[in-house]
């Protein structure tokens, strides 16, 4: 006779059986059907979409790149080696520096030679400045990741003769006073200079100047700073001018656009730009910004998200007025900020701008890498805000330690995709709903990497849900595909010092089945695999 004890332990086993059974069309996978192109391959995905920002605010320079080369952190001339081998390893193309509203009150002859003065940073927690990150250390550091400059002049408080003599003191051969100056600060060969950014948020932060008056100044900075580097010259690498562009999708910014684009083409032989800047964070809907980046659930998960896909409409909204003056497309859109920004974490400076980065990031990033991609045409370059310690940072440092986010593996994965050939896709996305928040459930890229190989990027919006995309080449075969997947167990998912493995790619990899290849995806997660 069984007793009552095994016969409540069988009827539990039924149970739970039944309830599995019952529970699978819950959690049966959506599908999802991924049609590539490869008859119809597009435009370069600019490398220099996956830029980078580092401003002098809060810890982003000091603690984050510089120790100093007392410093018992291990570094190289006062650059600390453990975020240099981390940034070697997502390939930075470029990062934008001073700043930032710093850049406007930046004085360069601060930064060079044996006396630095000390200053104060009035826009970032006032506090005080030392320049012992100047213009040296700074392309040392680039030297050391690998990276190109993207120099923002001061427009707000500096003179165009000074930022002229900067850019001279950088770039010359010639055997003038600022270039043996370079050299006896130890650098005698010219240094290359990428990007010259012109102000910084001029309409505000930067002077709050109207168009007018801006382009006026831009004329000035355009003809006058320039760039004496003869390598430069003679591979025909120009140094490109990044005019100052909108932050929004508001009326003064189309204006601003109108008015920069208009002057653009008309312009004469004795100024030019070959870029304007956009700016656009993810904030909320309100500004300051007060989501928080821990401790959040669904409901800020999908708001944030459906706010960061605002990008779209504001690039086509600034694209379509490039467009009407610059047919050609010959002026770059260059979004060299954005990322998510949210309240200060509690109990940091406020000016410091210090937040977590989470899973939800990771999301949020790769959505914004892809609209970039897919407007190749006229997105030529982009740097999130900022690289370290700061807003959508990529690392961040206390002290001796450094902890990798999400974000940095994003951009991590997507290296094959830098100056990739972007290849078409078509999907029906589906809808993640959520509250009143409806978003496309997946997004997804593809892409001939320089390696060959066919690059697939599949971004599972929906927290809940798995996804199944049935991947089919329209032009080619697949055998398999492998890869790395980005997930967590929560949207508010994080690294920290104490547990830095939390979100961190995991291998994944699918074969072909009867000419189908099939990629199983995880509810919010990042999937980046090569296509064999
Ligand atoms: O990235 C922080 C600040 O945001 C920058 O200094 C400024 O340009 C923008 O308003």
């Amino acid at each position: 006779m069984p007793s009552t004890k095994s016969i409540l332990l069988r009827l539990l086993f039924v149970m739970i059986a039944w309830l599995s059974i019952i529970s699978v069309p819950f959690l049966a996978a959506q599908s999802v059907q991924l049609s590539v192109d490869l008859s119809k391959a597009g435009g370069k995905i600019d490398r220099n979409i996956f830029g980078q920002f580092a401003e002098h605010l809060g810890h982003g320079i000091y603690e984050g790149i510089w120790v100093g080369p007392d410093s018992k952190i291990p570094n190289t001339r006062g650059i600390r080696n453990d975020v240099v081998a981390a940034l070697k390893a997502i390939r930075v193309p470029n990062v934008r520096w001073p700043g930032g509203c710093f850049a406007d009150e930046y004085h360069w002859r601060n930064g060079v030679g044996s006396q630095r003065i000390v200053t104060l940073n009035p826009n970032w927690g006032g506090v005080s400045e030392p320049n012992s990150f100047g213009t040296h250390e700074f392309m040392d550091f680039l030297d050391q990741i690998g990276a190109d400059a993207y120099i923002s002049v001061n427009l707000g408080t500096g003179t165009p003769h000074e930022a002229a003599d900067w850019l001279e003191y950088m770039t010359t051969a010639q055997p003038t006073t600022l270039a043996k100056e370079r050299a006896a600060n130890g650098h005698p060969a010219p240094y290359k200079v990428g990007y010259l950014g012109i102000g910084n948020e001029s309409w505000d932060c930067g002077g709050n100047m109207t168009p007018d008056y801006y382009l006026s100044q831009l004329k000035i900075y355009s003809r006058f700073v320039r760039n004496f580097n003869p390598e430069q010259h003679e591979k025909q690498q120009p140094m490109l001018k990044i005019a100052v562009g909108p932050g929004g999708g508001e009326p003064r910014w189309t204006e601003w656009t109108e008015a920069i684009m208009q002057a653009y083409q008309h312009h004469t032989w004795s100024w030019d730009i070959d870029g304007l800047s956009m700016h656009s964070y993810t904030v909320g809907q309100h500004w300051p910004p007060s989501y928080t980046s821990v401790g959040f659930g669904e409901t800020e998960y999908s708001q944030m998200l459906k706010f960061t896909l605002n990008m779209e409409d504001l690039i086509n909204k600034h694209s379509a007025i490039m467009d009407k003056y610059d047919p050609q497309k010959k002026v770059a859109l260059i979004i060299d900020e954005w990322g998510g920004w949210y309240a200060p974490l509690p109990g940091s400076n406020p000016g410091f701008l210090v937040q977590q980065n989470s899973l939800r990031d990771a999301v949020l990033a790769a959505l914004n890498l892809n609209i970039f991609a897919r407007h190749t045409d006229r997105v030529r370059g982009a740097n999130i805000a900022q690289m370290i310690n700061v807003l959508q940072a990529m690392i961040m440092t206390d002290k001796e330690r450094m902890v990798l986010t999400p974000t940095y593996y994003v951009f991590k994965m997507y290296v094959p995709f830098q100056d990739a050939t972007f290849v078409p896709v078509s999907f029906d996305a589906g809808t993640y709903t959520y509250g009143d928040v409806s978003l496309p459930r997946v997004d997804a890229l593809a892409a001939r990497g320089k390696d060959g190989k066919l690059w697939i990027e599949v971004t599972n919006v929906d927290p809940n849900q798995p996804v199944e995309v049935d991947v089919n080449l329209v032009g080619g075969t697949a055998k398999s595909a492998a890869g790395d997947t980005l997930t967590a167990s929560k949207v508010d998912s994080v690294n920290t010092f104490d547990a830095p493995s939390t979100v961190v790619p995991k291998p994944v990899s699918a074969k072909a089945q009867g000419g189908k290849l099939t990629l199983k995806l995880e509810p919010k997660s990042v999937t980046v695999v090569a296509v064999e």
